[in-house]
């Protein structure tokens, strides 16, 4: 029996156990690419391997390919080693001259790191680094033979006992599907749900809804919601119903003209301190964050009281930092997701959540025992509707295969014949609202018509009853 907490790198090794041929790595020295732009060989920081590595990425146009020939077509473990010496940087990857999805290096030290599997043509291939952030060095590239992953073990209960039958059922419905390689299909936002049923003539399985203008202190500059409202039309339409939530910081808001008081989420617009406000229980700023998520109970419990199950995306993109309860670090968020699972749980009784964690690295995950489901979101180089299988694996290993995965938010929907081919079975994706579904480049209407007519894409129509599983 193969452990799912086996690395997915290691398939080559069981591979071999398996008795299965396996042809060798093979290595590609970025130094022997070809280069464009500013991007030179460097030899001045030890540890590289060949005869140099590939530095000087700092626009658009720095970029390094190399190029291999493989007798037959088939999927690939890529791995590239890199240098990343002001810490965490995003590169984008290319695979025969088209964006390929995007790697996040954050070793400052020479490390390898896995940017997931590509399908290689029989014949001459490349692959390449493209900047995006810059500021890193490219060593070299390593590709050997990919096999077909075990099944996926997600099957257990939501991590809540007390789980209502209709969270129960949703969870099981997700797993299924999760099992058989389908993707549910998701659209944030009911405008753009509208949209896309006028324009591509279907409507999503998901709908995706902001608990935003339900943050206490967005109330007194006037904001008002009516986003439970709009769920609750969407699940009586047989939608599935998920939330983010656009968390306005507590308190301490800036609210200048450079960061209003509408940008409060972010940790550039508020000096409210998480890591402080949760060092002292009885302070008023952990007062705040109780009244915060009591607000949000509400709007949780008149959900539950309309028996609607939530996906639920709580302090969602921790690890970006970008919001201010990622910005003191992985502690924080965690203790602050452990908080607010325990508040709506056990204080309020809430059995209506599917609880979505939404951070990849390791160091934030808050635990097994309060996440039914780990996703990501996915903003690729316009034109990339790859399968983000490198974030999926990483996935795969943060939940040992025992968690479904899931794309909760894309810029970029996922080409599903290409998810299929590299076994990236994300559960499902939701497309960000408003211009990433309506300007026809982030995901032009022929390809948003092809995916939404794919046999194993679920939609709206196809969605059935995921309410009542036995
Ligand atoms: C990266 O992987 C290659 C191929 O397996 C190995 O030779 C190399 O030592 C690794 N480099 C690092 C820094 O771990
Ligand atoms: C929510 O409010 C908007 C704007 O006032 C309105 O157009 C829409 O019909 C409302 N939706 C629901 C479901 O109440
Ligand atoms: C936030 O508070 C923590 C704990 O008191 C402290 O270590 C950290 O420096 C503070 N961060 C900022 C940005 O002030
Ligand atoms: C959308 O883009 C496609 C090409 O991707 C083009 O054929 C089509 O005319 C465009 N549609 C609109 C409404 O602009």
């Amino acid at each position: 029996m193969i452990t799912n907490s086996i690395p997915l790198l290691s398939f080559v090794g069981l591979a071999l156990l398996a008795g299965v041929v396996c042809t060798q790595t093979i290595v590609l020295e970025a130094e022997d690419g070809t280069f464009t732009g500013n991007v030179v060989v460097d030899t001045s920081i030890p540890g590289f391997s060949g005869t140099g590595y590939v530095s000087g990425f700092s626009a658009t146009a720095d970029s390094v390919t190399v190029s291999t020939d493989v007798a037959a077509a088939g999927l690939y473990d890529l791995t590239v080693a890199y240098l990343s010496l002001y810490g965490e940087k995003k590169a984008y990857l290319t695979l025969n001259g088209s964006p390929s999805g995007e790697l996040d290096l954050t070793s400052t030290t020479w490390a390898n790191v896995s940017a997931g599997q590509v399908l290689l043509n029989a014949g001459t291939n490349t692959v390449g680094i493209q900047d995006d952030w810059g500021y890193y060095s490219i060593d070299a590239f390593y590709l050997s033979p990919a096999l077909p992953p075990p099944p996926h073990q997600a099957t257990a209960p939501p991590v809540n006992a007390n789980a209502t039958p209709e969270a129960k059922s949703l969870l099981k419905y997700i797993q299924q599907h999760y099992a058989s390689s389908d993707l549910l299909s998701g659209q944030q936002d009911t405008d753009s749900i509208t949209w896309l049923q006028q324009n591509a003539g279907k409507s999503p399985a998901i709908g995706g809804f902001d608990f935003m203008d339900y943050s206490p202190s967005r109330i007194p500059f006037g904001a008002t919601s009516n986003a439970t409202e709009q769920a609750i039309a969407w699940d009586a339409q047989g939608g599935i119903v998920t939330f983010v939530w656009h968390w306005n910081a507590p308190t301490d808001l800036l609210n200048t003209p450079e960061e209003p008081w509408y940008s409060g989420f972010y940790t550039a617009a508020t000096t409210f301190n998480i890591s402080e406000a949760l060092a002292d229980p009885t302070g008023n700023d952990y007062q705040l964050v109780l009244r915060d998520l009591d607000a949000i109970a509400v709007q949780l419990q008149r959900l539950s009281d309309a028996n609607i199950p939530v996906l639920f995306r709580f302090l969602h993109e921790a690890e970006g930092g970008w919001f201010w309860w990622g910005a003191q670090g992985p502690d924080a968020a965690k203790a602050l997701f452990r908080l607010g699972y325990d508040r709506f749980t056990n204080y309020h009784g809430l059995n209506n959540i599917i609880w979505v964690w939404n951070s990849v690295q390791s160091s934030w995950y808050p635990g097994d025992d309060v996440t039914d489901i780990l996703s990501y979101d996915s903003y690729p180089a316009v034109g990339d509707h790859g399968p983000v299988s490198n974030v999926f694996n990483e996935l795969i290993v943060l939940g040992q295969d025992q968690k479904v995965v899931a794309l909760a938010e894309v810029g970029s929907i996922p080409d599903p014949t290409l998810t299929r081919a590299y076994y990236a079975d994300w559960a499902y994706f939701v497309t960000w609202g408003g211009d990433y579904i309506t300007d026809n480049t982030s995901n032009p209407l022929p390809f948003l018509i092809q995916v939404y007519n794919d046999p194993q894409v679920i939609t709206l129509d196809k969605v059935g009853d995921f309410k009542h599983l036995p």
